[in-house]
């Protein structure tokens, strides 16, 4: 083949002779292997420089083509290829297919227009993207996160550009949704009526399996991805019901669906939000009000475990063999923002896998 560029696949640079090597290189002196690029094989090095948030940097990328190029140069390695394709190497074994479209959001526009919206976890990753999604298809969004410097930038980059349509807005209101002063402040901003509740905001824990977990982990998980989760619902809930009509979307997890996805902090809480989720939804079952969940697998976004156990890193590392292709954070914005919207009548307590398949597997 000839020289790669940033241009090129993580599966093409593999299927290249000298990129293979040098991704191996490169991975092995992290203490992995290529089967680490299994989710992201479909992605260019330029999308995946945009999607790793610095892990993996321009720079590291510009290193490798030239590393590549200069191998290339004097050569060539004597690495075995693998066929373009085939995918050995991210143990993909299917036949070579051609490559589906990369997603592109579309527009609905107006499809909010006239309601007010809360999304939290609005300053990143999916919470940011599901705001702006709403905001330009004519939402008022009460944008909430506990970083004020991610909600101003949400803020400037739709209204700067120009692209919100009359009656839309970014609200953006600094709040912790574990802390009831901040909730309370979350419904101020809000005002008369919340059309829609988007629980986005979330943490991981450390892989932790229990009997390592530690109360601080284990209570500072609970208290964002549990309490919070139900101190917004218990907050939005009353008006709802007086003007009977809203929708919740709760964001649980992989780790919501079965036991193999993450520590035991992390896995007990999205277990709980799918409870909280089903049950709200039976106690307000005809009455307008509608809750549902959406159940992530891998996204690109800025959440990334940090003092990992390394024994329940290693177990859940053993069980995700077949984790389909991560997503970027938009795909999952097209998922909650179905569910926020009316197109969702009819869809009352059910969690929504947006995972591409993984949990199919
Ligand atoms: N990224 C993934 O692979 C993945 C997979 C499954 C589920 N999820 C879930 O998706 C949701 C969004 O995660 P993400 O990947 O976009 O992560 P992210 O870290 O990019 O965004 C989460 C946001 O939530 C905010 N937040 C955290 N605690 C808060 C609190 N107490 N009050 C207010 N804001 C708070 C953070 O500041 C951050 O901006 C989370 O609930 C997460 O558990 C993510």
């Amino acid at each position: 083949m000839a020289d790669l560029t940033l241009q090129h696949t993580v599966r093409e640079w593999l299927a290249d002779p000298e990129g293979n090597a040098a991704l191996t290189e490169m991975l092995a002196a992290q203490g992995q292997t290529t089967k680490a690029l299994a989710p992201v094989k479909r992605m260019s090095f330029e999308k995946l420089i945009k999607v790793s948030r610095g892990k993996f940097s321009r720079e590291a990328a510009d290193q490798l083509v030239e590393q590549v190029r200069a191998a290339k140069a004097a050569g060539g390695t004597t690495a075995p290829a693998t066929s373009p394709g085939s995918g050995a190497a991210t143990g993909d074994t299917r036949a070579e297919t051609p490559e589906p479209a990369e997603f592109v959001e579309e527009i609905t526009p107006g499809r909010f227009t006239g309601q007010t919206v809360v999304v939290t976890g609005a300053a990143s990753g999916i919470g940011r993207a599901t705001a702006s999604r709403v905001a330009r298809e004519g939402g008022r969004v009460v944008a909430v996160d506990m970083t004020a410097a991610g909600l101003e930038e949400l803020r400037a980059e739709l209204g700067g550009s120009g692209r919100l349509p009359d009656g839309a807005e970014i609200v953006p209101v600094t709040a912790d949704i574990t802390d009831d002063a901040g909730v309370a402040r979350i419904l101020e901003a809000a005002g008369g009526s919340v059309h829609g509740l988007a629980n986005v905001a979330g943490i991981m824990d450390r892989f932790a399996a229990v009997h390592t977990v530690d109360d601080a982990t284990w209570d500072r998980v609970f208290a964002v991805n549990v309490t919070g989760t139900m101190k917004l619902m218990r907050a939005v809930v009353p008006g709802m019901l007086a003007a009977a009509e809203g929708r919740i979307v709760n964001v649980s997890s992989e780790a919501g669906l079965r036991g193999s996805a993450s520590g035991a902090a992390y896995t007990a809480s999205k277990h709980a939000v799918v409870g909280l989720t089903k049950n709200a939804a039976f106690m307000y079952t005809g009455t307008g009000v509608r809750v549902n969940a959406v159940a992530p697998g891998g996204v690109a976004t800025g959440m990334s475990p940090q003092d990992v156990d390394e024994f329940g890193m290693g177990r859940v590392q053993s069980a995700m063999g077949l984790m389909a292709d991560i997503a970027v954070p938009e795909q999952l914005a097209a998922s909650i923002s179905f569910l926020l919207s009316a197109d969702s009548t009819n869809i009352n307590g059910q969690v929504l896998a947006s995972d591409g398949g993984w949990s199919a597997a």
